[in-house]
Order: C-alpha cells, then structure tokens, then sequence
C-alpha cells in the first residue's frame, strides 16, 4: 500500500497521506486539504467520513464483526458482565480482580442522586417520554456535580466516570417508578448493577421482588450488546459536544437526545410498535413488506438495516437466541409478536428488495421483544439502550479529550444560498 497518494487540483499537485489502522482500514488525510488547496470535502450522512482515530470498537460491517478493545462480542456477551465491559471499554483492558472491585465499589457509592433532584420528577408531565426526563436529568447532574470537571486529576476522573455509570441507572429507575405512581426504590449496596437495577424497577414494599439470575444474566447481555458501536450518531454527538469542553453530563445528555430517534436508538420502540400494528391488523407480513418497498410510502421495516453492517449483525444474532431462551424461561414463547417478528424476518430475507440492499435485522430488531416479556413498557426501551451505550459514551470522550490531536469539532459546508443582496426596508417589500 502506498504511503500516500497525488490528488491534481487546479494544476497543483498535493500528497494525502495515507493512514492504515491496525485491521488494515484504509483513509486519506486530507486534514491539509484545505489549507493547500482552497477545497473542502462533502459527504453528507458522513457515510465515507472518518472523524477520528480510535483504539476503541472495531466493525467489519461486511463480514459482521463486532469487537470491544480486540475481544470479539460474542465472548463478552457470554462471558463477561456489564459492569466488567464498561471497564474494558473505558480503560482499554479487562481488570484485574482489585480493579474490577474498586470499579464495582466506585458504581455503588456514586448511585445515589442528590435527594433534591427527586422533586424534578414531580415536574414532569403524565405522559412524559422517559427519554426527555433522562436526558434533563442527567443533564441537570452538572448543577449539582459542578466541580466535577479537573478531567486531567485521575481521581476526579473516576469518581465522573462512576457518576455518570451509576446514576443514569438511578434516574431510569426512578422516573420508572414515577410513570407508575410507586415509591422510588434506592440502590442496595450489595447487589452488582444489573441485579440493583432490576431491583430498582421492580421491587415494591408490598411485594420484594425476588431476583431471577436468568434476568440478571440476560440484562447483562443486553447492556454489554449495546455498550459501544464506534462513531455512530449518538457517540459522534457526544464527542462534538464535549468537544467544545462542555462537561460530560452536558454531552451525555446531548447523546441520550441523539438515541431517541427512531432511525437509532428509538428503533426498538418502533420495532414494537410496528409489530402491535400488524397484530392488530391480522397478523399477515406480506403487505408490510410490500409497503416498506414501495418508494410513495415513508414505511420502513423499523430494525431492519444497517448504516456499518452489510451482512448480519452479530448483536442480533446474539439477541434472537437470548430472546427465545428468555421466553422459554418465563414462559412467553407463544408472545404473537415474536412469531410476527419471525415471519417478517423471513419474508424480509427471502425477498430480493432486501437482499440486493443487504438489509439484514439489526440490534434493535428482538430487543424489544425481550424488554416486553421482562415487563418494561415500550417507552423505556430506548432509556435501556442509553443505560448500555454510556460506558461506551465515557470511553469515546475520553479518548478524544485525551487524545495528542483534541481539538474542538467543527465541520464545514459548501453555502448555496442567495448571493450578496441589499437589506429591504419592511414598507418596500
Ligand atoms: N426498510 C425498507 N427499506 C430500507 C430500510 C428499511 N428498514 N433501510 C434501508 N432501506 C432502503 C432505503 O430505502 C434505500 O433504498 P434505495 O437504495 O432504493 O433508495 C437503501 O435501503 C439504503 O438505505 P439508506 O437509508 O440509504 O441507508 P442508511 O445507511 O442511510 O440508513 C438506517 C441506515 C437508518 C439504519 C436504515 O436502514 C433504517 O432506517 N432502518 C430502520 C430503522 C432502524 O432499524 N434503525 C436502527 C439502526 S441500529 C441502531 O441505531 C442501534
């Protein structure tokens, strides 16, 4: 491979280096581009855009990999816990047993929320999504964690690493009891994080909730499936935010908004919803297959394709085994959506619209399925997701505010509007 190659512009010739990652990705830089030439790049959707170097996530989205720090996430789902992964992510290696216990430690003394911050539920209207609650709220912990910003000082970087981590569960799970009109639960001191937050979702002083290691194991899983997937357009949010320096509940909460459309992170409610309104309408998938084809129609198959993955998502594969076996254990397996979900994911596959496109199911596609037969409401699946994807939030931050080459984010465009013009007085137009 060439150390770089010669782009000819306007007679001048210019040398983009090459960059090589170590899976062999190729790039030009082109950071010199402008400075030498007057031209920019225009990409929109990003889609042949690298906006950093990362040492983070790994995606070969053509043959369907997915790997944290190097470990391939099939190992992890099965292996290794939530909690355990955040660490990976955020620190590079897997920690040794004192560190995991010092992280673990960390998360449990951070979980609480500053008991003022309850009265904020009361504000919040009936019907709030709870994506708009946790976004403000988490938002809102840099009123009372002010001082929380010496990132370069390693202590006060763990303690707002650990912060951000524990108490994003703690808001979930109490705007959670709130939408149902029950006590808030606080975090327990001697249970691992998603033991507490099952807890915390579900425990009533009238009836303790019993945990189910099948749960437990599973909300691992989930978490560890959602907890990083490179430059996508909630860590890209997060980066640019904290890119100007905005502290890092400002860019988290920045990310959590970036999470809930439905074209990301809000798929999984949409799968669902989409799923309900094919039960209600008889259960047949051929017409919403067709109807997702046709270009006069704004219908998607909600989980269905892929920005990065041309070729199965290696997380919906893990999701759709977890799911049946989750449904087996409960006893849900005859839930109607999921045979709908299975039928549509055949039609889908068998149909040459998205084979040519290589639209495959994605993440999103069983997840939601899950969270139903563990009884969180649909409008909590994308707070999930935000709970999975912090550590993966933290680990990108910090690598940027980090990094040798930090430098605030800040794209430019090519202006198509009107030429220079005179102002006209109100009275002549
Ligand atoms: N249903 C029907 N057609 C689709 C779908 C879908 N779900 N996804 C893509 N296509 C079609 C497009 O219409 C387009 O067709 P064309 O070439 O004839 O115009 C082609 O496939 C390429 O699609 P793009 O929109 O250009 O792909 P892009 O990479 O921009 O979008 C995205 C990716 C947003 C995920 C898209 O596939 C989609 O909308 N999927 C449904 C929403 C979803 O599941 N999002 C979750 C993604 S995973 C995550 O964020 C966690």
């Amino acid at each position: 491979m060439p150390q770089s190659v010669e782009l000819k512009l306007n007679g001048t010739m210019i040398e983009l280096p090459v960059i090589e990652g170590t899976e062999h990705e190729m790039a030009l830089d082109i950071s010199k581009l402008r400075a030498k030439t007057k031209f920019i790049t225009l990409d929109p959707g990003y889609v042949n855009t690298g906006s950093c170097k990362s040492a983070i996530t790994f995606i070969d989205g053509d043959k369907g990999i997915l790997r944290y720090r190097g470990i391939p996430i099939e190992q992890l789902a099965e292996s290794s816990t939530f909690v355990e992964v955040a660490y990976l992510l955020i620190h590079g290696e897997l920690p040794r047993p004192k560190q995991l216990t010092g992280f673990s430690q960390r998360l449990t003394w951070a979980s609480m929320i500053h008991e003022d911050m309850k009265t904020f539920f009361s504000g919040y209207p009936a019907g709030a999504h709870p994506m708009a609650i946790l976004s403000s709220m988490m938002g809102s912990l840099s009123a009372y964690y002010s001082g929380d910003d010496d990132y370069k000082n390693p202590k006060q970087m763990d303690l707002v690493i650990a912060r951000a981590i524990a108490k994003i569960r703690t808001i979930a799970a109490f705007s959670f009891n709130k939408s149902r009109g029950l006590p808030f639960v606080y975090p327990e001191a001697d249970l691992p994080y998603c033991a507490n937050l099952l807890n915390m979702f579900f425990h009533k002083p009238t009836r303790p909730y019993h945990i189910d290691p099948e749960a437990v194991r599973l909300m691992n899983q989930l978490l560890i499936l959602h907890a990083d997937h490179e430059q996508n357009c909630s860590t890209s949010t997060v980066r640019l935010v904290g890119s100007s320096e905005a502290n890092l509940y400002a860019a988290i909460s920045a990310g959590i908004c970036a999470l809930w459309g439905r074209l990301h992170g809000g798929a999984n409610q949409a799968v669902i919803e989409m799923l309900q309104r094919i039960h209600k309408d008889g259960g047949g998938v051929q017409k919403y297959i067709d109807m997702a084809k046709d270009k006069n129609s704004d219908f998607r198959l909600m989980g269905f394709g892929h920005r990065v993955y041309k070729n199965f998502d290696p997380r919906a594969t893990i999701i759709k085994k977890a799911c049946r076996r989750y449904l087996e254990h409960v006893g849900a397996d005859d839930d109607p959506l999921l045979n709908i979900a299975i039928k549509l994911e055949d039609a889908a596959l068998a149909d040459d619209y998205f084979a040519e496109r290589k639209l495959y199911p994605n993440v999103d596609f069983y997840s939601g399925i899950i969270y139903r037969a563990m009884k969180i409401p649909t409008n909590m699946f994308t707070v999930m997701f935000a709970i999975g994807r912090t550590p993966g939030w933290i680990a990108h931050w910090k690598e940027m505010i980090e990094a040798p080459e930090f430098r605030i984010g800040r794209p430019r465009q090519i202006y198509t509007g009107p030429v220079e013009r005179d102002y006209v007085p109100i009275s002549e137009r």
